[in-house]
């Protein structure tokens, strides 16, 4: 019995480990008023396709988060039918979501996706969906 556990346990961390992709949530928000956190007045920065979004503290990294892409997928939300189905982004971290000088639709989330970002994966009026990230 004792045996038959761990060799569960085992399985169970290996599948955990087969996949880089962190579980979190996103919330979303309007047009970023610079400076930002990472680049301060320069907007050369923010990425044309408006796929940009800010670090929430879980993956700020002291500052490193700056410039990291993620690949971002709705997985669930309170509403039903919020995701879109099939859709992934890929978006840049421009800002810290804590000290942005655009207010969030949700606080302490994984991240905050722009406007553009997060209507490319969910429907904009929900505040808060769960996500799929995974650095790219
Ligand atoms: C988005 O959600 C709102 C509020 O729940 C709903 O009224 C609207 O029909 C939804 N839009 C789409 C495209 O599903």
């Amino acid at each position: 019995m004792w045996k038959r556990s761990l060799f569960l346990c085992h399985c169970l961390l290996l599948f955990i480990h087969s996949s880089d992709a962190d579980v979190g949530t996103a919330a979303h928000y309007g047009p970023p008023f610079l400076p930002t956190a990472c680049f301060g007045e320069e907007a050369s920065e923010f990425p044309s396709s408006n796929m940009f979004g800010s670090a929430g503290e879980g993956i700020w990294d002291n500052g490193a988060a700056c410039g990291r892409q993620y690949e971002v997928r709705c997985i669930s939300a309170a509403a039903p039918r919020t995701c879109i189905a099939g859709q992934t982004i890929q978006i840049k971290i421009v800002d810290r979501a804590l000290s942005s000088r655009s207010r969030p639709s949700s606080d302490a989330t994984s991240m905050v996706l722009s406007a553009t970002a997060f209507s490319a994966i969910a429907n904009s009026s929900a505040s808060l969906i769960n996500i799929e990230f995974q650095q790219v």
